[in-house]
């Protein structure tokens, strides 16, 4: 049985790799970043090479604003990304977060798919990383120190995917008591825990319960790049469930743009609370833009991937050219930290604007 089990979630897991590096899992709907204008600063009346976008995140200071978010572990594959993805993390001191681990906690055989991620990179912020449905099944809660512990994490997110589930043929949807959970959790573990979504975005209802239950960091993973709609509506085609594929195509872009979603949880909590805002961030204009309207730094999946795939120098390049998007942006803006960032001149345009009134954001 716990064989069966182990074999589906491994193919499942790279199923979902394969599907984003064909570029199968884009959401059709943007993230609605390009509905925030920057205001071009004419005079930035800085130097390019005094801009430092570093910051503390996890009680460790990284290079730049930057993670990787959750992607994969558990299988071969999965360790070869993993590998890459951290040694490349490493070399340019940014953070990074693992695949969800419920795989190594039926099977510890596979932990060594997720330790390598802290062997190949022992300096930066490592993140755990579980879903909300393992950790109301938990009978007990000290068990999650055996997906913390191999890593070494600074932090564990626990992921909220309730579309995945839903499609997901056999997906978890017994969700009640999730808040409950969370604040025993969180009780529990000695690192930080942050919530994060899987793209489909986080309201300012959910955050000001999640703030409530003493959360201070969350990944708001918004509308606009991966949708794990369409990936379970892929599989669920192929496995002939008819239903489930309808379903999963009807909802392919459900959920709350990134943009909205950044603005929806900082209407929320002002310093207290940390937001990584993701989903569709694509450049360093993207970060620029999220940060700008409330989030503190920004992280990247699918992107990652596929740079990754094609091995550590691409993945490397790639980043660096988006850091120094990043910064060429923060030079237009006459923005020469983050701090000043986060304050820079923005408008917010149609239909974004429309969304912060009608939810009374401001
Ligand atoms: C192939 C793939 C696997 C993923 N696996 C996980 C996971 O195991 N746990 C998790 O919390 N999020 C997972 N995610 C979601 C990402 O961490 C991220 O929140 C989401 O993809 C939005 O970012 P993006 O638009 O840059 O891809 C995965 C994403 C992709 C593309």
């Amino acid at each position: 049985m716990i064989i069966n089990l182990m074999v589906d979630i491994q193919a499942r897991k790279d199923e979902h790799i394969k599907l984003a590096l064909e570029n199968k899992l884009q959401s059709n709907n943007s993230n609605w970043l390009e509905n925030v204008q920057l205001i071009h600063n004419a005079l930035p009346d800085i130097d390019f090479s005094d801009i430092d976008c570093s910051m503390n995140f996890l009680g460790k200071k990284i290079s730049a604003p930057l993670i990787i978010d959750s992607l994969t572990g558990g299988t071969e594959k999965g360790k070869v990304l993993n590998q890459i993805l951290a040694e490349t993390a490493q070399e340019l001191n940014i953070g990074m977060g693992v695949g969800s681990q419920r795989i190594s906690l039926d099977d510890p055989s596979v932990e060594n798919t997720f330790s390598i991620v802290r062997e190949s990179a022992p300096d930066i912020p490592i993140i755990a990383n579980i879903g909300i449905a393992q950790i109301i099944q938990m009978s007990d809660l000290d068990s999650i120190n055996r997906i913390i512990d191999p890593i070494k994490a600074n932090a564990l997110a626990i992921h909220l995917n309730p579309v995945q589930e839903i499609i997901q043929p056999d997906g978890d949807t017994k969700l009640a008591g999730s808040l409950q959970k969370i604040s025993e959790i969180k009780e529990k573990v000695k690192i930080p825990v942050i919530i994060k979504e899987v793209g489909s975005g986080i309201s300012s209802e959910v955050a000001k319960k999640l703030v409530g239950s003493g959360i201070e960091i969350l990944n708001i993973a918004g509308v606009g790049g991966t949708s794990f709609a369409k990936a379970e509506s892929i599989r669920a085609k192929t496995i002939g469930d008819k239903l489930k594929k309808k379903i999963g195509e009807n909802l392919f872009n459900w959920g709350i743009p990134t943009a909205a979603s950044i603005l929806e949880c900082r209407s929320v909590a002002d310093k207290s609370l940390t937001i990584i805002g993701i989903g569709g961030i694509r450049s360093g204009l993207d970060m620029a833009k999220a940060m700008a309207i409330g989030a503190n730094l920004c992280g990247m999946a699918q992107p990652m991937l596929r740079y990754a795939d094609k091995g550590k120098a691409n993945l490397n390049k790639f980043i660096q050219s988006i850091i120094v998007e990043l910064k060429s942006v923060m030079f237009l803006t006459g923005c020469s930290s983050l701090t000043k960032l986060y304050n820079a001149p923005k408008i917010l345009q149609s239909p974004l604007r429309e969304w912060v009134l009608d939810r009374k954001l401001r």
